[in-house]
């Protein structure tokens, strides 16, 4: 009876999530022509009012994060691996307007120094917000040593980069943001160009509230738009999170095999991604190669100055990764299969001679066959959810002439 019951309300929250997002609001505004005249006034972008799916609006205007991982208990000693356990601890509570105005910030190429790339040129949301190369091009075609990571559920992460040399959101995009390699930017200039555009000076007034029509946009509401649209990409209703929540049909038959083995401590991959986030958010030494004639990554032991985490990098979620090839930091395997593969050819089979690596001592001899490696991919493309995609604005404020005026 209660299963029955359970699995009814499965069914209903996730036709829910996708009424939901029918209901979300269209950003767009549309251009009005009577006769050879545009109506300038409906050509302005206006930010949406309300959450984007998978939040609720409070009473003081904040979206908060709303999913069904929310009934369990938390993880903390009570083993791995299990499937109805509790998700890290969210950041969430950004107004609808901070959250819109971050998704037009995210895709507009004029936050680079000249123009050219927007944080959307690397993490683009059509490749599962990585963008498809072992390692990406910042400004002027200049090559990046690391490849792009998912923003998926960012949300739930408290150290950012694959060396975990960040510990917010905030920290982590003055990265790209001021790299001569990435968007080459500076504060000044970010501030000047922002300023001089009066659909974004009246955009910034409709998101922070508080500030004056003679208030300059300043960093900080920069940032926190940014972080507000991030922390908005939330993947939790995938097959997988639809069999945890106790309707077994959402898997097959080969599918529910991988998750075994995956689970399994043969293979052990959920102790370190751990479900339901797959990532413990540790950092682990597992000594994955560098491609043909690249110098060694020492990763994590920089950010720790720590030797024994020398080529240690951040447990990866595992959300969305059929979407995100190539894999690993360096994006040395081009595929799931190759990926899975490397964790059985044995025990730092990869680690150049003249390195000495400490092992995570879950990174072992688990001898998996062919077909065990064919399920785990299996069930690792279970692990895909698209439905909360942010719609990519059509139109972006540096592109609408609008008066100098501040109406509000
Ligand atoms: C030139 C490509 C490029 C651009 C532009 C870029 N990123 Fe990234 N991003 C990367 C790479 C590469 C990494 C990983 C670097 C590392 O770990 O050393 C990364 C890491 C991140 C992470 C950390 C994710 C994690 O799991 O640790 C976040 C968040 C992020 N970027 C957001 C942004 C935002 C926001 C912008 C725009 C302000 C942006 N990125 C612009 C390439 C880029
Ligand atoms: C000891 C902890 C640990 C275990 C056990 C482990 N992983 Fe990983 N996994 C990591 C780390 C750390 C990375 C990133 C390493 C790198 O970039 O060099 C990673 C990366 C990955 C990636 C690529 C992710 C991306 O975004 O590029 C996949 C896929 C993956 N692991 C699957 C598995 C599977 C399948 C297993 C079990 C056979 C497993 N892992 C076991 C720690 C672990």
């Amino acid at each position: 009876m209660f299963l029955v019951k359970s699995s009814t309300f499965n069914i209903l929250v996730f036709l829910c999530s996708g009424m939901l997002l029918i209901l979300a609001c269209s950003h767009e505004t549309r251009i009005q022509s009577v006769g050879n005249y545009v109506d300038v006034e409906n050509e302005k972008i206006e930010l949406c009012t309300t959450c984007p799916p998978g939040f609720l609006l409070n009473a003081d205007n904040q979206c908060i994060a709303k999913n069904m991982y929310q009934q369990y208990e938390s993880l903390q000693d009570a083993g791995v691996g299990g499937l109805k356990t509790a998700l890290p601890e969210i950041r969430d509570g950004f107004s609808p307007q901070q959250i819109d105005l971050g998704r037009y910030l995210f895709f507009d190429p004029v936050l680079s120094l000249d123009g050219s790339i927007s944080c959307a040129s690397c993490h683009d949301p059509n490749k599962g917000f990585s963008d498809g190369r072992a390692t990406p091009k910042g400004i002027h075609d200049s090559l990046l040593t690391r490849s792009s990571p998912s923003l998926w559920n960012v949300a739930y992460l408290k150290k950012f980069f694959w060396d975990a040399r960040a510990s917010s959101l905030e920290e982590q995009m003055q990265g790209p943001l001021y790299a001569a390699n990435e968007m080459a930017n500076t504060p000044e200039n970010l501030l000047t160009t922002l300023n001089d555009i009066p659909a974004y000076r009246r955009l910034f007034l409709k998101a922070f509230p508080d500030k004056s029509v003679h208030d300059s946009i300043q960093l900080q509401e920069i940032y926190t738009s940014l972080v507000a649209f991030e922390t908005s990409l939330i993947s939790l209703n995938s097959r997988y999170d639809r069999y945890a929540h106790g309707f077994p049909g959402a898997l097959n038959r080969n599918e529910i095999e991988g998750l075994n083995i995956f689970r399994s401590f043969v293979a052990r991959c959920a102790e370190c991604h751990t479900p339901p986030l797959f990532s413990n958010q540790q950092i682990a030494v597992i000594g994955s190669p560098e491609p043909e004639g690249h110098p060694f990554d020492p990763g994590a032991e920089i950010t720790f100055k720590d030797a024994t985490r020398r080529g240690g990098f951040k447990v990866p979620s595992l959300r969305n990764i059929e979407k995100t090839a190539p894999y690993m930091h360096s994006g040395r395997f081009k595929t799931l299969r190759e990926t899975a593969a490397f964790y059985t050819k044995g025990r730092g089979h990869a680690v150049p001679e003249n390195e000495k690596l400490y092992l995570h001592w879950h990174i072992w001899e688990p001898e998996l066959t062919d077909q065990e490696l064919d399920r785990l991919v299996d069930f690792l493309q279970t692990l895909t959810d698209e439905s909360f995609m942010p719609e990519i604005p059509k139109k972006l404020p540096s592109e609408v002439k609008e008066k100098e005026t501040m109406s509000s």
